[in-house]
């Protein structure tokens, strides 16, 4: 059966260096946190789920049903001439705790249950939450902050923990909150979407934006954080926490437990 390119790649690096293939598993995912932060965190994103200049790793589901073998051959040869460097020098260690990493960024590695009722979390994710006034939930919702439609799908459930109670964590803060006073005196604060010399482009809470040439601005604090609140912590118990983790496994689309990522049409 014929793959593709990137498995011909695969197969010919495997067929080149027999040693790759047989590499230890079960690498070390705490060392390879560190690894990722530093190497490849800046392209992929500090979540692994895309930047500006790479893919999302952690919840595409092509990716995430590569073995381990397959991974580890990414990282160690790179993606030559699509901008994917190789990393064979984070050696016998680092690329198997690289690797282990990022299959808790992929939820692979953690067989927590969710115990919650989905249900109640709907309720609290729609309601005294507040969840819904900046996250989309299949079309309903607010604009600003991303759509967790699909998030739960691949994510430790105490992943997803996490980005709630302590997101300065685990949240890279793509919203950096911004607050300006015009020069007519009114106070506006929302996300900071673009800013050169001379102009600033703020999203507000309701998604619009607004361009303000910065003369035209009394004041400009920029506040360093992002705009996920940073008090679910104490304003959620632990049920209401658990019951919002089990809405947004529950309603995202399940994850294949294999999806094939083969052949594109070229022949047998
Ligand atoms: C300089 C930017 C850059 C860095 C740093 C980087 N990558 Fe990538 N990576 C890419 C790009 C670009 C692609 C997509 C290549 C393509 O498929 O076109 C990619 C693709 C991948 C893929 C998927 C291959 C596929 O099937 O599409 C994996 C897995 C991966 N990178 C892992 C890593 C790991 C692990 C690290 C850190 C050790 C890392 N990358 C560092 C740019 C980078
Ligand atoms: C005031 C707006 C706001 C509210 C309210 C809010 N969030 Fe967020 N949330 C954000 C923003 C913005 C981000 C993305 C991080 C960033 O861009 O700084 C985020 C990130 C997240 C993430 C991580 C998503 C990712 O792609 O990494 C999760 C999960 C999340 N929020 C869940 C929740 C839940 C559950 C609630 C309700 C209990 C909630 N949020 C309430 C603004 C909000």
């Amino acid at each position: 059966m014929r793959r593709s390119l990137y498995y011909g790649f695969v197969a010919v690096a495997l067929l080149a260096g027999g040693a790759y293939g047989a590499y230890a598993q079960g690498g070390d995912a705490g060392a390879g946190s560190r690894i990722f932060s530093s190497n490849c965190a800046g392209c992929h994103g500090s979540d692994g789920r895309g930047g500006e200049r790479a893919p999302n790793i952690a919840t595409a589901r092509n990716i995430a049903s590569l073995r381990d073998t397959e991974l580890g051959n990414f990282v160690r040869n790179g993606i030559p001439g699509a901008g994917m460097p190789a990393f064979s020098f984070l050696g016998e260690r680092g690329v198997p705790d690289v690797i282990a990493y990022l299959r808790v960024l992929q939820g692979k590695t953690d067989a927590v249950e969710v115990t919650g009722d989905a249900t109640a979390g709907r309720v609290l994710f729609f309601g005294s939450a507040e969840c819904s006034r900046c996250h989309m939930m299949h079309g309903e919702g607010g604009f600003i902050a991303s759509d967790l439609s699909d998030y739960g799908s691949g994510v430790a459930p105490e992943r997803i923990r996490s980005a709630i109670v302590e997101p300065e964590k685990v949240v890279s803060p793509k919203s950096e909150v911004i607050e300006v006073r015009t020069a007519e005196g009114e106070s506006l604060h929302g996300v900071l979407r673009a800013e050169d010399n001379f102009t600033l482009v703020i999203q507000l809470e309701n998604g619009r934006y607004r361009r303000f040439k910065k003369d035209s601005l009394a004041d400009v604090h920029h506040t360093g954080q992002s705009l996920m609140p940073r008090d679910y912590k104490s304003r959620l118990s632990p049920k209401e926490l658990d019951d919002l983790v089990s809405y947004l496994v529950r309603s995202a689309a399940p994850m294949e437990p294999s999806a094939p990522r083969e052949k594109t049409g070229d022949s047998q």
